[in-house]
């Protein structure tokens, strides 16, 4: 591998995007991108797209494309997907630049080849690596499209007997891994995760207390700051708008409901998973349980697991240390540790 190369790590989410370089940058945005509704909105804005913490500030002036929510990316026809053509072809803009944006923002070294492990979401694994491979062709000189899962076990060096976890915002990703990579049939996707939370955090505060005014932005604020799944003394208290007066809430209750929803899912994915092994080699995987993404860090869900899993005569559970980059930075080491013939090659070589 040419020694000037830059490699990058790439955990390409439904909801967040994050990247770390061989350069020693490390960087996270929304997998969203902004253009501006009309030309008042760009001379406002003074630029053609948006990313990032502007999307937020600048929502009202912008149209906000986020390419891999509902599934859009799955069919290559706009029939299949039920959405029109440009519907679709704005979705497949927006996912190459997230990913080229993702990239500058690494500051790759100039005229230096790029190599990129790119985690994906399942969702958009299962049926279309091409589309990612395609967002990738401008920012990457090679690039490797690995299951998010995968590259999670990778950073942890669990590559042998691990059942990662991954449980991101749209979607639940079961993955075992045992010294190669998985296949798509081997890994269990259920459509649950951290957005299934907000929902239903969010339908159980507005009928507890009506006269509050609570949108799903808040909810999920709510929820990362205090979502939990266990008996604990504490309680959740909030701050939320009465005819626009704050006053204080106890939400603990419903908070609690709400987290609750992701566990039967995690355990009857774990059960089905480990029904597929042999004996001896169920037990080995349960003592080696990886949660990861964003909603592994609901608190207390590692001890709820271990609780249900007892039947099987018991699992151990642990989290990853840094949910926001523990994919990205997974890919970013399998990326330096992979031969060059391994990466699917989207530039051609140029005479040198
Ligand atoms: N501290 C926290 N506690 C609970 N949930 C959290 C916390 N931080 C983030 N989340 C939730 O994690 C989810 C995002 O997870 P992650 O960033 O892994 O998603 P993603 O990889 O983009 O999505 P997917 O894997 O479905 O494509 C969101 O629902 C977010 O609210
Ligand atoms: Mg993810």
């Amino acid at each position: 591998m040419d020694s000037k190369a830059v490699f990058i790590g790439m955990d390409l989410g439904t909801f967040k995007t994050s990247v770390a370089s061989s350069t020693g940058v490390r960087d996270v945005i929304p997998t969203a991108v902004g253009w501006p509704k009309d030309a008042v909105a760009r001379t406002m804005l003074g630029r053609d797209v948006v990313f990032g913490k502007d999307l937020a500030e600048h929502r009202l002036a912008l149209n906000v494309v986020r390419p891999f929510e509902k599934g859009v990316l799955k069919y290559t026809t706009a029939e299949e997907a039920g959405v029109d053509a440009t519907a679709v072809a704005a979705h497949k803009q927006a996912a190459k630049l997230v990913v080229e944006h993702a990239v500058s923002l690494t500051r790759p070294t100039k005229g230096a080849p790029i190599y990129g492990v790119i985690g994906a979401p399942s969702r958009a694994t299962v049926l279309n690596k091409k589309v990612l491979v395609e967002a990738a062709q401008s920012a990457f000189d090679g690039v490797m499209i690995i299951s998010e899962p995968f590259s999670i076990a990778y950073g942890m060096n669990r590559l042998t007997d691990t059942l990662v976890v991954d449980i991101g915002a749209g979607t639940l990703d079961i993955c075992p891994v045992y010294g190669t990579f998985p296949t798509e049939e081997e890994q269990i996707t259920v459509p649950v995760g951290g957005d299934l939370i907000d929902e239903t955090f969010l339908g159980l505060l507005k009928q507890k207390y009506p006269q509050a005014r609570v949108t799903i932005n808040m909810a999920r604020e709510i929820k990362e700051k205090y979502g939990f799944v266990h008996d604990v003394n504490e309680k959740a208290i909030v701050t939320l708008p009465v005819d626009g007066r704050p006053q204080q809430f106890d939400v603990t209750e419903q908070l609690k409901a709400a987290c609750k929803t992701l566990v039967p899912p995690i355990i009857n994915g774990l059960r089905e998973l480990i029904g597929r092994f042999d004996p001896e080699f169920q037990t080995r995987l349960l003592n080696n349980i990886v949660l990861g993404g964003g909603g592994s860090q609901v608190k207390g869900l590692d001890r709820v697991i271990e609780d249900a899993l007892k039947e099987f005569g018991g699992a151990k559970v642990k989290r990853v240390y840094d949910a926001v980059f523990a994919g990205a930075v997974g890919a970013l080491k399998l990326a330096m540790n992979m031969p060059a013939e391994h990466f699917h090659q989207l530039k051609t070589a140029t005479a040198a």
